[in-house]
């Protein structure tokens, strides 16, 4: 935040902007605000996971007052992740209450990611907290393949929430996990349910994230395969759909609707990432494939003014680094990265 520093940047009304070492604004905090879930899906958790204690855990409080340090700082998107956000207790009050920088323009956008098995509960009350659109992960139709991949979730509980959403007005993105020998022969009935319901869908690579008591080189189906299985069935067009994430975009010519493609192992989203990510515990991690962290508990509970939490945002941004470590093979059998994806909520 100095003005002399060449990475200094402030917009129209001098608010001190985020811009990493590369140049990169950033702009897009993704917030995991709890790491327990009602699921237990075979890549993201093993079956019985250890959770923090709630102590270590930032109140709702503690979470709004991160969330709008960064926005003070030029963040423009905000999405809750987790863990599964809705398990939460009290996520309503979070929620209501960051929607004020929706309402004062600077937020461009709030919304979450969720397992959807909430949603029924919640979906009215989150479109009149102003959020628009919202990730809903579902990686098969199939009530028993449901079951297996998550261990304890119930389909039908999904797809009742996804209705829920829809009638509340809520545009719905599907994330798939491509997942081999599991759901790999059902991407076209997903593709033509999700499009025929004006979703559209992203299908994601299995990445080596903490471990699970399942084999990632077990798992792992790459999606280079897949697109070439899609393109002999519908017309794929190439489209300049970025988001500054993973994210490639096709339209299907079929369907009208668009697919996604978050290939994580490969490099080719680093450059233009705008993102960072902050667990439910204060910790910035500067990208998602790498264990460099930064604590914003310690202070954040150290003053009641921002001052030393912006000088810890700060130092931290300065050393986000270029790209990722990801490697999946045989010869790395465990997780390239020790923390689960529920710490960092994806
Ligand atoms: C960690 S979850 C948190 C939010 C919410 N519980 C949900 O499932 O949408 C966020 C996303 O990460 C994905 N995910 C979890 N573990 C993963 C892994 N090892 N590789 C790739 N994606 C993963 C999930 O499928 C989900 O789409
Ligand atoms: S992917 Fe989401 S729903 Fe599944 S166990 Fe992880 S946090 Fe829970």
């Amino acid at each position: 935040m100095n003005k002399n520093d060449p990475f200094s940047k402030f917009d129209g009304v001098g608010k001190p902007l985020l811009v990493d070492p590369f140049g990169r604004d950033i702009t897009y905090l993704r917030v995991s605000v709890t790491d327990r879930c009602d699921f237990r899906c075979v890549y993201c958790m093993s079956e019985n996971m250890n959770f923090l204690p709630k102590a270590d855990l930032l109140s709702l409080e503690e979470l709004d007052r991160l969330c709008s340090a960064f926005v003070a700082r030029g963040v423009r998107k905000l999405r809750l992740t987790g863990g599964e956000p809705l398990v939460r207790r009290g996520i309503m009050t979070l929620v209501s209450s960051l929607s004020r920088h929706l309402e004062a323009g600077d937020l461009d956008e709030l919304t979450l990611t969720t397992n959807g098995s909430q949603l029924a509960k919640y979906a009215a009350e989150l479109k009149a907290a102003g959020i628009k659109r919202i990730n809903v992960s579902l990686d098969t139709l199939d009530p028993d393949k449901f079951r297996t991949v998550t261990r304890w979730g119930s389909l039908k509980q999904v797809l009742d929430g996804i209705d829920a959403a829809q009638a509340a007005g809520l545009k719905i993105k599907i994330n798939t996990v491509a997942l081999k020998g599991v759901n790999e022969d059902e991407f076209p009935q997903l593709i033509e349910w999700a499009h025929g319901r004006g979703m559209d869908l992203t299908l994601i690579e299995v990445m080596p994230l903490g471990e699970t008591g399942e084999g990632r080189i077990d798992q792992y189906l790459p999606l280079s395969i897949i697109r070439a299985r899609l393109a002999e069935r519908y017309s794929l067009t190439d489209i300049d759909h970025r988001t500054g994430g993973p994210a490639r975009y096709v339209r299907i010519d079929e369907t009208g609707g668009l697919l996604g493609f978050i290939t994580p192992l490969t490099h080719n989203f680093c450059e233009s990432c705008n993102r960072v990510r902050v667990t439910c515990t204060g910790t910035l991690y500067m990208c998602l494939g790498q264990e460099d962290a930064a604590d914003l508990r310690r202070p954040l509970r150290a003053s009641e003014s921002n001052e030393l939490l912006n000088t810890a945002i700060d130092e931290a941004i300065g050393r986000k680094p270029k790209g990722h470590d990801f490697i999946i093979d045989r010869r790395h059998k465990r997780p390239a990265l020790a923390r689960h994806m529920s710490m960092t909520g994806g």
